[in-house]
């Protein structure tokens, strides 16, 4: 496979987008790169300079002053990925863009416009020179409309939570189930029902729903589709 291609793998939170992602990048040997990592690394740097998000839940988001300081601190910021980290203005923030402060804001964050604008050129200039799988919400709808291979990678509200909740038991944090559920609902209904570049399907991806599926049965899917060249769109 010499010639460049991108993969696009989009989809709702808690899907699984994120490990697969990695797993089938890894196994074709090309970049990867989680885009809800970017959004949250600006959503992480609007919280450190003290702004209160929260503002943006509300319908008439859009006439708050504090949304130019958001959009400064996007143009300000930057953004790298070495391996699967991030860097962000060249200190690794794994950790930190993971933290609940952080989840519970970046949908938000993520609505506005010029946010998304300046991520999109972002992500198309990372990839420019070398094959890449990207996950994310619009990839494969308005990042890479001509992605090669488009996948949208689903799985049932309860079973999200499910995966969640061990995630976060693994690393000791014990969580209300219930709450889990309402979160993800919440983050679905925000991402799917905002103005710019809201989450859904592009008509021409291959959809796998993952429910009863295991990590290995959704990497070995995607893999094999990419390396038969079935899904390819041309
Ligand atoms: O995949 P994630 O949970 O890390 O994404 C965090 C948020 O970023 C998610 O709520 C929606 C947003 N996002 C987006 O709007 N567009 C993308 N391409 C990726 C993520």
């Amino acid at each position: 496979m010499e010639k460049k291609f991108i993969i696009a793998i989009d989809g709702p939170a808690g899907a699984g987008k994120s490990t697969i992602a990695k797993l089938v990048a890894k196994k074709l040997g090309i970049i990867y790169i989680d885009t809800g990592a970017m959004y949250r690394a600006i959503t992480y740097k609007c919280l450190l300079s003290g702004i209160d998000l929260r503002f943006l839940s509300e319908d008439d988001y859009e006439s708050n002053s504090l949304i130019s300081d958001i959009i400064e601190i996007a143009k300000n910021t930057e953004i790298n990925f070495y391996g699967d980290s991030i860097y962000v203005d060249e200190k690794n923030k794994d950790d930190e863009i993971r933290s609940s402060e952080v989840t519970k804001n970046v949908s938000g964050v993520s609505k506005i416009k010029e946010v998304r604008e300046i991520m999109v050129l972002l992500q198309r200039d990372i990839t420019q020179k070398s094959s890449a799988l990207l996950d994310g919400r619009d990839i494969g709808t308005v990042v890479f409309p001509n992605a090669d291979y488009k996948f949208f990678l689903t799985a049932e509200v309860s079973e999200r939570a499910r995966r969640r909740y061990n995630q976060l038991l693994e690393k000791g944090i014990e969580v209300d189930f219930d709450s889990l559920v309402d979160e993800i609902r919440a983050r679905d209904e925000q991402d799917m029902n905002r103005k710019v570049s809201p989450l859904k399907k592009a008509s021409d991806a291959i959809e796998v729903d993952s429910t009863n599926m295991s990590i290995q049965e959704v990497v070995d899917f995607i893999t094999k589709t990419v390396l038969e060249g079935s899904g390819r769109n041309v």
